[in-house]
């Protein structure tokens, strides 16, 4: 990152001086891509976070960045539950420098239980890659996601990963994501080679080869050999044949890139790679640079949009604690929407009026942190025990601004926890305050229940496990989950408590963040109740797939 701001920041605000500043930071703000990965678990997203960051020169060999099992040093794996299940929970944002680029990937939970904590993370993205096992095409986990960068208007970049396998032909595959997503498949490239068979890729705007030399297990850069056309044909004989036609082919029915139809989130950019054998990654990335847009302009709440140029402003997408179980800190990870962020500026916290001390900025790298001396638009940036700051939280300076909340999700599952000793009320209470801030789970009560064994609302089973594993590891409290026999939320009033809680097989709650909500034994007791009472008010909450 250039210091170039920090070094002219002698106080002066000439006309020429800010120009130069509005300048430093458009250029800034051009070259940055801020995306995120989103696939089924299996399908190869830690392999590809390895391999994109080993392109990018950032690590010497991959490896080095989750590590699962068998894998080298773990650096997102940090918390117990993760190694055991061998799934990332924490998302952690990498930042890497590719051909006079700043490219932010943040990283997404993979499991189907925390999507809404994937939700939040892709509001603070501007593209993403959909991420597809050749083998199985779309899963369900990738069609979730994927709904949710559509909603988001996020453009998607498709790469149909483990190409060295035998797997589904590519049309099939492109068929496939057309009939069931409804999006306009555009191959950047074409497979020289059948899956299983990868030879390397058929460039499509030149008809150029690039041909693809394994190196052993992919831990280094796989050499490539770049040939023409004729040159292709001598060296792959049918291969290349065969790809040629069916480029042609593709050409024929219109399925050709359109940057104009990709960022309307009509089409989709695809291409082939094998993430293990660092085959296609380097094509990856250059279809980012080129293709994904730079940060752009977010609404406000107010109705006007945030420019990138306009004073410094960033959204809170994520808060996570427990971390670095050396320091127990509690970070919280804020995406810069505007300005240029200085560390040690004073900003303010949009939802309280206070101010708020940017001492301690980070970029986190697995568990290395680096202290952040600037950072732009696009950028994502960990602020050291940031208690005040929850996920969707805006912080601001000078230009009044405020971003539209994150919303919760529905939940599904609900379980009341207890402390088993008595003797750790107070630790109970305050871990219950942390967790519910951070966004882990959603929390309920209601005057029935009391406080003392708070109603724990999640989107997915594993969230409690969460809960539980964090309330013993870091506050060192035991605590027992019992299930509760509800399975469907929905928003209601004060008007109708009441009467829903005479209802059998429905009670009421407060959400912390005021919301009320009625829980239903299931879907048949609701349809029960509206039908009976239909003038209560019963609506729907925000699903994980909408
Ligand atoms: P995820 O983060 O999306 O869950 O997937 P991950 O990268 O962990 O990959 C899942 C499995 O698929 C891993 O195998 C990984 O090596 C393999 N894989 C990823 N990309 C490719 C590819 O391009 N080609 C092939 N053939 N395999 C690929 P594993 O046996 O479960 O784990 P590991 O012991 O290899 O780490």
């Amino acid at each position: 990152m250039t210091t170039e701001l920090s070094s002219s920041a002698d106080g002066s605000s000439t006309g020429e001086h800010s120009t130069s500043r509005k300048s430093t930071l458009a250029a800034e703000v051009a070259r940055r891509r801020t995306f995120a990965v989103i696939s089924h678990p299996d399908a190869g997203k830690s392999t590809l976070t390895e391999a994109l960051a080993l392109h990018a020169r950032m690590i010497s060999e991959a490896g080095a960045v989750h590590g699962k099992s068998g894998r080298k040093s773990t650096v997102s794996d940090w918390m117990e539950m993760e190694k055991a299940r061998g799934i990332s929970v924490s998302s952690t944002a990498l930042q890497f420098n590719y051909q006079d680029h700043v490219v932010n990937l943040v990283d997404t939970p993979g499991h189907s239980d925390f999507s809404e904590d994937t939700y939040r993370v892709l509001t603070a993205v501007d593209a993403a890659v959909m991420l597809i096992d050749a083998g199985k095409g779309l899963e369900p986990q990738t069609l979730k996601l994927f709904q949710v960068c559509r909603h988001r208007g996020i453009p998607v970049i498709t790469v149909i990963n483990k190409w060295d396998r035998p797997g589904r032909s590519p049309l099939e595959l492109l068929d496939e994501i057309e009939e069931r997503i409804g999006l306009i498949p555009t191959p950047l490239y074409w497979p020289v080679g059948i899956a299983g068979d990868f030879r390397g890729l058929l460039k499509r705007d030149d008809n150029s080869f690039i041909r693809f030399t394994r190196t052993a297990g992919g831990a280094t850069m796989a050499p490539e050999e770049f040939l023409d056309a004729e040159a292709a044909e001598a060296r792959e004989g049918e291969a290349w044949t065969v790809a040629v036609e069916e480029s042609e082919l593709l050409h024929e029915t219109g399925a050709d890139h359109d940057q104009e139809m990709y960022l309307a989130g009509q089409t989709s950019p695809v291409i082939f790679s094998s993430a293990m054998l660092n085959f296609g990654v380097h094509q990856i990335l250059d279809a980012l640079l080129e293709l994904a847009p730079a940060p752009h302009a977010r609404d406000a709440i107010s109705g006007t949009p945030r420019e990138v140029l306009d004073p410094f402003s960033a959204v809170v997408f994520k808060v996570q604690a427990g971390m670095d179980t050396a320091h127990r800190d509690r970070l919280a990870f804020m995406r810069i929407v505007s300005g240029t962020f200085e560390r040690g500026m004073v900003v303010t916290h949009a939802q309280t009026g206070k101010p708020f001390a940017t001492k301690y900025a980070l970029t986190v790298f697995g568990r290395d942190r680096t202290t952040v001396e600037d950072a732009y638009p696009g950028d994502i940036v960990g602020l050291v025990n940031a208690n005040a700051l929850a996920p969707g939280h805006t912080l601001f300076s000078e230009k009044k601004v405020e971003f539209p909340p994150i919303p919760s999700f529905a939940p599904e599952h609900f379980a009341i926890l207890r402390a088993r000793s008595a003797g750790k009320y107070k630790q109970f209470r305050r871990a219950i305050d942390q967790l519910d801030s951070e966004g882990v789970v959603q929390v309920l009560r209601n005057d029935i229940r009391g406080d003392a064994s708070p109603v724990l609302a999640a989107v997915g089973p594993m969230q409690f496990e969460v809960i539980t594993a964090r309330m013993q590891g870091e506050f060192n409290v035991e605590t027992t989950l019992d299930n509760l026999g509800y399975s469907v939320a929905r928003a209601t009033d004060a008007e109708s408590t009441d009467e829903l809680n005479r209802q059998r097989g429905v009670e009421v709650f407060t959400r912390t963040d005021g919301a009320i909500l009625a829980l239903f034994s299931d879907k048949w007791r609701l349809q029960y109740i509206e039908k009976e009472f239909p003038k209560l008010t019963l609506e729907p909450l925000v699903a994980a797939s909408d």
